[in-house]
């Protein structure tokens, strides 16, 4: 493991903050006049208009809330038919069938996929993930996993995956196609190949794939991102849930156990499904946690799971090519204390050769982050002979490390992080962002360079650049420390409002003016509700939030994603109503009808006046 370091936040922050100030206190005196409290009421100070639009307030309501002279639309809702012959949404009596056909549960990452022979203002594929479920928001009577009934189980697993939508635009209104021919939906029972080094190997032959260069499916499918070559990477997140068994007892024991399995998984499956119970299917297990390649323009391809991007819980993935021409992939492993990646392609990216392409994952170099606490952040192989990945401490080969990641990169010294969230590129000045959103675990005893806060329930944006990508050595900066002024030290422009601070940052994009929009899970932590800001990455405004929406009670917001002419912010929101349940419900948002939950719902956000953002 790394070395632990100590040393105080202020000492750690003064080498890397030398322009900026701490807001600690000037934020404290005046923040509780401008915070919302849980009751309802959105309350603020003077609305701020810094990037052209009057500031949403905090406040925590049943609805979603966008700046004056902005409207959302619904595109899909969980149970929206997708094809022609599946069945409208009945919430009472739902079937696995109906579900297969339908747009799943918990939307999170959004990608918009240009089609090559469609003029992309108009018109594209969407590619979005359904994370996971919960029981008792989706069937009536139902208070937690257990009580699910064998056909409502059934439901439950359908509702997981992804799904792919042909989406036109026609006077103003984004709709999608039911009767096109790109419609998909990727479900856990899906036929999937393995790529790279781990491809065939022993720790992937399972029941049913007894070859183990197969599989079936995919979960827990969080972030992701859509490659230059027009494919999208779904990232396989909180894998743990889904499985039971005698964790210990199991030759994977020390993996799952480092996943986090438990002997009881969160979800059931594994009570009416034997696929899901360890102990009969002991290997299932290692068939999730990867980067999966989906190609949205060839609905009957089989996606790719890349083994040689590592094996973790990703949140997400997402490639630039670097000026020497390799795709460079960027990962985090969302759990406390755990990881950031980088995978180089051993071969170099060919402008319209997609055959090719998509290769490009299959073979190279996958490095982890070791930051120092005055500013450098080395990428330290993981290569298989090399350092401390030898057989000696368990490594055979290097489809060994591919599938006990995080082990190879604990005996390199790697950074334990706060949890990395989205990693992105910012198109504009090439610096990549970080989104780590909060380790309430970490104490004083274990802060670093970028994770500077214990008991960090804010998060924080940590910018790292550097002139090539592939190069061995960046350099980081901190962007922000997240949370709300005087509950835990934060840091903003100094300019920023106090009713402006943001918590919790997930994902995030970029407009074309280089400003970054973070969504955000977790803001209700502070008594708000989460919501998507929006800050400048250069100038005299880098660093400065302004709320651009507040989402309805109990969910978060994810997927944020422009319309390639940037008029459109489509975005993901999860869980409404994420604390309560299907029969009673803190808000019936999007439908607001008594005969129906809310839904997690895909929105397409435009200015009234129909411009681009930013
Ligand atoms: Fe699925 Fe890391 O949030
Ligand atoms: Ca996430
Ligand atoms: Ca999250
Ligand atoms: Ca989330």
């Amino acid at each position: 493991m790394s070395e632990k370091i100590s040393l105080p936040f202020a000492d750690i922050l003064s080498s890397r903050l030398s322009r900026r100030r701490l807001l600690e206190g000037a934020l404290a005196i005046t923040a509780s006049s401008a915070i919302a409290s849980c009751t309802g009421k959105a309350v603020s100070s003077a609305p701020q208009h810094t990037y052209g639009f009057n500031e949403v307030a905090h406040g925590l309501d049943p609805f979603l809330t966008l700046p004056e002279g902005y409207s959302y639309q619904v595109v899909a809702r969980w149970g929206d038919p997708l094809f022609e012959s599946a069945p409208s949404f009945n919430a009472k009596n739902q079937t696995a069938q109906a579900q297969s056909q339908q747009f799943g549960f918990n939307n999170d990452f959004v990608g918009f996929v240009p089609l090559s022979n469609a003029n992309s203002t108009n018109e594209g594929l969407l590619v979005v993930n359904h994370e996971h479920t919960k029981a008792r928001m989706m069937h009536a009577g139902v208070r937690n996993e257990a009580d699910m009934n064998p056909s409502q189980m059934e439901v439950d697993i359908m509702a997981h995956g992804m799904s792919v939508i042909h989406i036109r635009r026609i006077d103003r209104q984004w709709k999608y196609l039911m009767d096109s021919p790109y419609t998909r939906r990727v479900t856990p029972y899906t036929p999937m190949k393995f790529s790279g080094p781990a491809s065939g190997h022993d720790r992937l032959k399972t029941l049913s794939q007894p070859n183990g260069t197969t599989t079936l499916g995919t979960y827990g499918n969080c972030a992701g991102g859509v490659t230059p070559w027009g494919t999208v990477l779904s990232a396989e997140e909180n894998v743990d849930n889904f499985f039971s068994g005698d964790i210990a007892a199991l030759a994977e024991a020390e993996n799952y156990q480092r996943f986090g399995f438990e002997d009881r998984g969160k979800k059931r499956w594994s009570e009416d499904f034997p696929r899901w119970d360890l102990n009969q299917n002991p290997q299932e297990g290692m068939h999730v946690g990867w980067v999966v390649e989906i190609d949205p323009e060839e609905p009957n391809s089989k996606p790719i799971k890349h083994t040689a991007l590592g094996r973790f819980k990703h949140e997400g993935c997402t490639i630039h090519i670097s000026r020497s021409g390799h795709a460079v992939a960027y990962s985090g492993d969302d759990q406390a204390f755990e990881y950031i990646y980088r995978f180089v392609s051993e071969d170099v990216y060919r402008p319209n050769n997609k055959a090719h392409n998509k290769t490009l994952l299959t073979k190279g170099t996958l490095s982890v982050a070791v930051f120092s606490d005055t500013g450098t952040l080395e990428w330290v192989p993981l290569v298989w002979g090399q350092g401390p990945l030898t057989p000696e401490n368990g490594f055979a080969s290097q489809a060994d490390i591919s599938l006990d990641t995080r082990k190879a990169a604990d005996l390199v010294g790697a950074t334990p992080m706060d949890r990395p969230e989205d990693i992105e590129v910012n198109p504009s000045n090439g610096h990549v962002y970080v989104m780590l959103t909060k380790n309430k675990s970490r104490t004083d005893n274990e802060l670093n360079g970028p994770n500077s806060r214990a008991f960090n329930h804010g998060g924080q944006i940590i910018e790292l650049r550097a002139t090539d990508h592939t190069q061995p050595v960046f350099s980081w900066e901190v962007f922000i420390l997240a949370g709300k002024p005087g509950e835990l030290p934060t840091l903003y422009n100094p300019e920023t409002q106090p009713g402006s601070w943001l918590a919790t940052p997930d994902n995030c994009t970029f407009d074309k003016t280089g400003n970054i929009w973070v969504t955000s899970d977790g803001a209700e932590h502070f008594g708000v509700a989460d919501g998507v800001w929006l800050m400048a990455t250069e100038g005299p405004k880098r660093a400065l939030p302004q709320r651009f929406l507040r989402a309805p009670i109990g969910a978060e917001v994810c997927g944020p994603c422009f319309s390639p002419d940037q008029t459109t912010l489509f975005c993901a929101i999860q869980h409404p109503g994420n604390d309560s349940n299907f029969d009673k419900p803190d808000t019936r948002w999007p439908d607001y009808s008594d005969e129906l939950p809310p839904r997690p719902s895909l929105i397409a956000i435009t200015r009234q006046d129909g411009k681009a953002f930013g």
